[in-house]
């Protein structure tokens, strides 16, 4: 067991990479913290699974680019746990429309839940993981933040990019006690992508050279390698986990 009475705490786990990230580390021996927005069944149902693989995990609503939620979110986290080992920044939002018809509060909400919300996570998590041994942050970005190539996601594209910044920003910053890392996915088998036209599916698999969408289980893998101990000397890195996007 990898992460055997560690603290974790995945943000957006209620549903999709978040919520099988969050179960991966439970099977691995963690107890976890489940955040959601606004989907507490959905949110109460992974605790419901964690706790059935005997590990412990609670369900925190908080709105991560909500700064007093997050910082109620981190002391709830420090009250019921007594720390945080690991922070999955993984929460995020997109609004597929044409560039020019994109908002400013499109934009400003885009960029305050995927950008900003893992800086805020990151700055009330940290004072609680600078003592612990093996302490390690996640970003999750995406590989819309290497390739810009969507007009309809550029508000999400900018804030994917500015979340691997931070990541080398943070991984500076915190070094030598917290790694910081970030898993940049291509297309994955979510709720995110529950919206978007079969034929648009179809000609972005035929990009993809394993000829198939990613399942959230197979980010969640990766997630645990990059903070697990095995991982011990990489921080700043971006893993792009895209199937072979081409
Ligand atoms: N799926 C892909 O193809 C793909 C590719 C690249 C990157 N990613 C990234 O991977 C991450 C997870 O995506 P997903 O596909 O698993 O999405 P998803 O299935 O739509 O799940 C999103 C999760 O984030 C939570 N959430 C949304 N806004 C939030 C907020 N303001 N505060 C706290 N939690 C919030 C949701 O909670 P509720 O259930 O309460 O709404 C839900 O648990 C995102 O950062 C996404 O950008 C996804």
């Amino acid at each position: 067991m990898k992460f055997k009475d560690k603290i974790i705490l995945v943000t957006g786990s209620s549903r999709g990479i978040g919520r099988a990230t969050a179960i991966a580390f439970a099977q691995e021996g963690a107890n976890v913290v489940v955040n959601y927005v606004k989907n507490k069944p959905a949110g109460d149902k992974v605790v419901a699974e964690i706790k059935k693989l005997g590990a412990d995990a609670i369900a925190i609503q908080a709105d991560v680019a909500n700064e007093n939620e997050v910082q109620r979110m981190i002391n709830e986290t420090v009250k019921h746990f007594g720390g945080i080992d690991v922070l999955v920044n993984n929460a995020g939002i997109v609004f597929d429309v044409p560039i020019f018809e994109k908002t400013v509060e499109q934009w400003e909400r885009t960029l305050k839940v995927n950008l900003i919300g893992a800086f805020l996570c990151t700055k009330y998590a940290v004072p609680h993981m600078k003592n612990r041994k093996g302490a390690s942050i996640l970003n999750i970005s995406s590989t819309n933040g290497i390739d810009s190539l969507s007009p309809e996601s550029a508000d999400y594209d900018t804030s994917k990019a500015g979340v691997m910044s931070l990541t080398k920003n943070l991984s500076q910053s915190l070094a030598p006690n917290i790694r910081v890392n970030s898993i940049a996915p291509g297309w994955i088998d979510t709720e995110i992508n529950k919206d978007l036209p079969k034929d648009f599916i179809k000609s972005e698999t035929d990009k993809i050279a394993l000829r198939r969408w990613g399942q959230p289980e197979e980010v969640a893998k990766a997630v645990l390698f990059l903070c697990s101990e095995d991982a011990s000397f990489i921080t700043g890195s971006t893993l792009v986990i895209d199937g072979g996007y081409e």
